[in-house]
């Protein structure tokens, strides 16, 4: 519910159990009044402190006024160059070459239903589910004018931020930044935590007191990156998983970003988020105007665990475009760590066939069917079937895995070029570089120039005749390095600071087109793993491989960070062969199973090469998951341990909404003799009814398993696991 006190200027959002406000003084200043648990509302201006505060000085209409300071004041969208010395919201270069922005309220509305924004990702939602309110800004010299947007979905207590900006001046403007998000605390004691790693070991949660100055994350590679992820939480310091104050935020968007958070002298806390100012330049030409991509925030009063259940929520009911609606994702095999580059039609017929025979219903046919790619280092770029691997093209293999009763996958890595290519030899301007410089290589590739049409034009026409096979359903959209050298021989020279932005623009559009014309494909993103995992993508992408890390213990750590914001059934998550490829490590196949079926569940291993009683696990393993799916995928998430603790287990729980029927998955950690007794405690249930366990004779109180928890048995080994499913009678 938005709540529109035009007379004094209070705007206020309601979500089911939170409140934001923000009011537009006497001054014009539009101030942050609040955002936390729900209130009633009224004007929260009394909350804001005045005080004459040295070298904080007064803007011309406070007179004789000391008391009144950009500079100790929370605002709503921050701009720069006047008396507001923390983080700016905006940067503009304006004609004269002055850099002052300075943002007074003239006007707001509600409009129903929620904001779209033009070729850029963002949360959807009905007219009845969702409002939205739209404050207009505007500098009186430059005549910039800022659109701040908020869609509220209220049912989901999220509130979605964008950010439109105007030329209404008569001379071009130069933007040097635009922020998605500003949130000021006046008040604070907060803790930032950022979710950052590395190729192959992605988002793993930082947590520390916002300290004074500027701290916070970001990325520079063209990509939102496997090294921080443009998601962020700010909370009490005291919070935990199921108590204390916390606000998330994301950006919905996957090139170059930033997160901020400042702590300024007297405590207060700003938080700024947006596209990344390094490299970004935007031209405005009079008329013209600028959307920075969506922001969503998420404030719970309860704890982590309550944030991110949130997120999870909005995210799978109004972010998601799943091609199933909702129904059974199949369990799939992707062929890439079973063949990589070495197979025929034969070898991956076989693959399938023991698949096939194990209830898994998807073949994924990875990197090496295309051109000359025979490695890594060649073929890029050319679309067309290598037929000398798949004779006769793509239909006969299709069809031979379809007999099988198997859907058919494909990977493809529309944004990339080698150098050995048909590709590149025929448009060697297509790819990123300015004239006269060598190009640094990324796993011996170049990026494709994505700002421009007609390179994203011909990748489509190539890719065409591949998406339109018949009996496709799926497809791997994957991108396996970070943008350098980033220049468009297609701009001029003052323009070049679009190039990042427009890439990803790119990369969105050529996403839609195929939604568009292909609306039953099932898109998996991927960049390296989880290079991309990111709101943007997700829009696009409603599943992308979590991380080319496929290490049960390892994927405990990424996925309980990626859980953060992200729900379950957007983590491509594999059973892979052991000794693992990547660490090395041998984990039992219960337990790479059950990692794995916390996620979009699949294999990537030769199945054939499991002796018998391995292969009934799989067969049991993807029953159970068949059955299970509704739960795994559309239950609330509660992590019951961290995994980053090294303790005796990580734990977690997918619970249906009516708390009726839950799973919980227990891993133990490096175990040791003589261990002391542990009992699990569980949440999310039902606690007046009782529970009757792995369907059997065993029965349990959901008040106890709450209370008291479930005792774990002793000395179970290193990385077993045990799985309870909960049923409530
Ligand atoms: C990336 C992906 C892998 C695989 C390879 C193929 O690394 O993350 O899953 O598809 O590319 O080259």
């Amino acid at each position: 519910m938005i709540v529109l006190d035009q007379e004094n200027k209070v705007f206020t959002l309601h979500t089911q159990n939170t409140t934001y406000q923000m009011k537009a003084d006497s001054h014009r200043v539009l101030l942050h009044t609040y955002y936390g648990p729900r209130i009633g509302g009224g004007d929260l201006s009394r909350l804001i402190r005045y005080a004459d505060r040295g070298f904080s000085p007064n803007p011309a209409e406070a007179g004789d006024d000391r008391t009144y300071s950009l500079d100790v004041l929370p605002q709503e969208y921050s701009g720069g160059g006047g008396g507001d010395f923390r983080l700016s919201a905006i940067q503009a270069e304006l004609a004269d070459g002055s850099q002052v922005v300075d943002l007074r309220f003239t006007g707001a509305e509600v409009r129903r239903g929620k904001y779209a924004l033009k070729g850029l990702p963002a949360f959807f939602a009905g007219e009845e589910e969702a409002e939205t309110l739209a404050v207009f800004l505007e500098d009186a010299v430059s005549h910039l004018r800022v659109e701040l947007l908020y869609g509220v979905l209220e049912g989901c207590d999220l509130i979605a931020r964008a950010v439109r900006v105007v030329n209404l001046g008569a001379e071009p403007v130069r933007l040097r930044q635009v922020a998605s998000l500003c949130l000021d605390f006046q008040y604070a004691g907060l803790d930032l935590v950022t979710f950052d790693g590395r190729h192959a070991m992605e988002r793993c949660p930082t947590r520390a007191p916002v300290r004074p100055g500027v701290q916070g994350v970001g990325s520079v590679r063209g990509a939102s990156s496997h090294q921080h992820n443009p998601f962020v939480v700010l909370c009490e310091q005291d919070a935990g998983e199921d108590h204390g104050l916390c606000y998330g935020a994301m950006l919905l968007y996957s090139g170059n970003f930033k997160a901020e958070v400042e702590r300024s002298q007297f405590d207060g806390v700003r938080l700024v988020m947006g596209i990344h100012p390094q490299h970004f330049c935007w031209t405005l030409e009079p008329g013209a105007s600028f959307t920075a991509p969506e922001a969503a925030l998420v404030c719970s009063p309860d704890g982590l665990g309550q944030m991110s259940r949130r997120f999870h929520r909005a995210i799978r009911a109004h972010l998601l475009r799943d091609p199933l609606e909702g129904r059974r994702k199949p369990v799939l095999i992707n062929s890439w760590e079973a063949a990589y580059f070495g197979f025929d039609s034969e070898k991956l017929v076989r693959l399938a066939k023991e698949a096939a025979a194990l209830g898994v219903e998807l073949f994924v046919l990875d990197d090496g069917w295309f051109g000359e790619r025979n490695d890594d280092r060649r073929g890029l770029g050319d679309w067309w079937v290598n037929e000398e691997k798949l004779p006769g093209g793509l239909e006969p293999l299709v069809e031979r895995i379809r007999a099988l009763g198997m859907e058919f996958g494909i990977w493809v890595e529309p944004e990339m070029v080698n150098e050995d290519s048909r590709l590149y030899r025929e448009h060697p301007d297509w790819a990123l570089v300015p004239a006269g410089r060598m190009p640094t290589r990324g796993r011996s590739q170049l990026v494709l120039d994505f700002s421009r049409a007609e390179v994203r034009d011909h990748i489509y026409e190539a890719l065409r005749p591949v998406l339109s096979c018949p009996g496709l359903s799926y497809v791997k959209w994957d991108m396996n390095r970070s943008l350098t050298e980033v220049w468009s021989a297609a701009l001029p020279p003052e323009r070049q600071g679009e190039v990042y932005h427009r890439f990803v623009l790119g990369v969105y559009d050529l996403l839609e087109r195929v939604r568009r014309d292909f609306p039953h494909l099932l898109v998996e993103g991927c960049c390296g793993g989880g290079g991309r995992f990111d709101g943007g993508m997700l829009y696009h992408t409603p599943q992308i491989w979590c991380s080319d890390n496929t290490d049960a213990v390892d994927r405990l750590r990424i996925q309980y960070g990626t859980s953060f914001c992200y729900p379950p059934c957007t983590m491509g998550a594999h059973v892979s062969k052991v000794p693992n490829e990547q660490t090395g490590r041998t984990v039992s196949l219960d337990t790479r199973g059950i990692v794995a079926m916390s996620g979009a569940f699949g294999y990537e291993m030769d199945l054939g090469e499991l002796d018998g009683e391995e292969k009934e696990q799989v067969k049991e393993q993807t029953a159970f998951y068949m059955e299970h799916f509704e739960l795994i995928q559309q239950g609330d998430h509660y992590r019951l341990s961290d995994p980053f603790q090294d303790g005796p287990y990580t734990a977690w729980a997918h619970v249906s909404p009516d708390g009726r029927e839950a799973l919980v998955c227990v891993v133990t950690g490096c175990v040791h003799a003589a261990a002391p007794f542990r009992a699990l405690r569980l949440k999310g249930l039902d606690p007046r009814a009782s529970y009757r366990v792995n369907g059997g004779e065993e029965r349990w109180p959901g008040d106890v398993l709450m209370a008291a928890g479930y005792p774990l048995p002793m000395s179970m080994g290193d990385y077993r696991s045990m799985r309870l499913y909960l049923e409530a009678e």
